[in-house]
């Protein structure tokens, strides 16, 4: 079977995808699969580049990649792919609407604003929020272009910083709690894995360099597990997510606020899902069978 690793791409993750990919090319079984790294540049050589695979193996991250443009472009090509169908994909790279809908399922996550640019800014009620306050890109992933903001002299600062990445920024009340992850894979959680960053918060450089956060693989009290395990996958279902995803939360007490669904987690050498499927008996190459057999079926 061929094989093709999609990777690169042009989003602000592109870094983090090109390791993911290449951690991809590194660990498939070559008795199984020939494998065809394919490095994205432009938005045009996906069609060009992808002629011939039997399946896509999706490394990409981000907007392009993450967010259903490569799913339906793949869909109208004929051409499998791993992970989440076009939906699925755009619906969780728009955190905004993703949190609408986890309200709407009685789901926890945190309150925010969403504002697109300074006036829309001055206007918002933010101290209604209280601070400290989570600052993204609407759109964005690997927390680039996040910042937490502790008063409201240093919003504006941070509004922009955020909005050179999206043209819509989330402002989002801090929830002080345990940072954990919930990978699900073919229809059930994996391993939860708890994240403790060196810094601030779990930013780029912590999720990146190695040493930079303690993440360890956990298994909450029973009672508490089965709790996030339901939440997770309520979670999953009604983002109408497949095959596999990342789900992030915070952990206040008992009650997990989501923070967001990845529906093409990093795979990289510093990345959680792999060290929760390691946990559940996968090795990487077993993981990336588990995707292309499931993404098949
Ligand atoms: N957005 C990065 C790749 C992740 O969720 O792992
Ligand atoms: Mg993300």
């Amino acid at each position: 079977m061929k094989v093709g690793v999609i990777m690169g791409g042009v989003s602000s993750e592109r870094e983090v995808s090109l390791m993911t990919g290449k951690e991809m090319i590194a660990h498939l079984d070559k008795s199984r699969y020939e494998v065809y790294p394919i490095e994205i540049h432009d938005k045009r050589e996906l069609i060009s580049k992808t002629e011939g695979i039997d399946i896509a193996l999706l490394a990409l991250h981000g907007t392009f990649g993450e967010d259903g443009t490569v799913q339906g472009t793949l869909d109208t090509l004929g051409i499998p792919y791993t992970g989440s169908g076009v939906l699925a994909s755009s619906l969780c790279m728009d955190k905004d609407l993703s949190k609408k809908l986890l309200r709407y399922e009685g789901l926890h996550t945190a309150d925010w604003i969403m504002v697109g640019c300074l006036e829309e800014l001055a206007a918002a009620d933010v101290e209604g929020l209280g601070f400290p306050v989570v600052v993204k890109p609407n759109a964005g992933g690997s927390s680039i272009g996040t910042r937490i903001v502790r008063n409201s002299a240093d919003l504006a600062s941070a509004v922009e910083e955020a909005l050179r990445w999206d043209r819509s920024v989330m402002i989002e009340q801090w929830i002080e709690g345990e940072e954990i992850t919930c990978p699900v894979l073919n229809g059930d959680m994996l391993p939860i894995v708890s994240i403790k960053p060196n810094s601030e918060f779990f930013d780029y450089a912590s999720k990146y360099e190695e040493g930079e956060a303690d993440e360890q693989v956990i298994e909450l009290p029973a009672e508490l597990q089965e709790q996030v395990r339901t939440a997770a996958l309520q979670c999953y279902k009604a983002m109408k997510c497949s095959v596999y995803a990342r789900i992030d939360i915070i952990l206040k007490g008992t009650i997990p606020y989501i923070l967001e669904v990845n529906t093409l987690p990093g795979l990289t050498k510093t990345s959680l899902l792999p060290r929760s499927a390691e946990a559940a008996g996968y090795s990487f190459s077993g993981l990336l069978d588990a995707l292309i057999e499931t993404s098949l079926s």
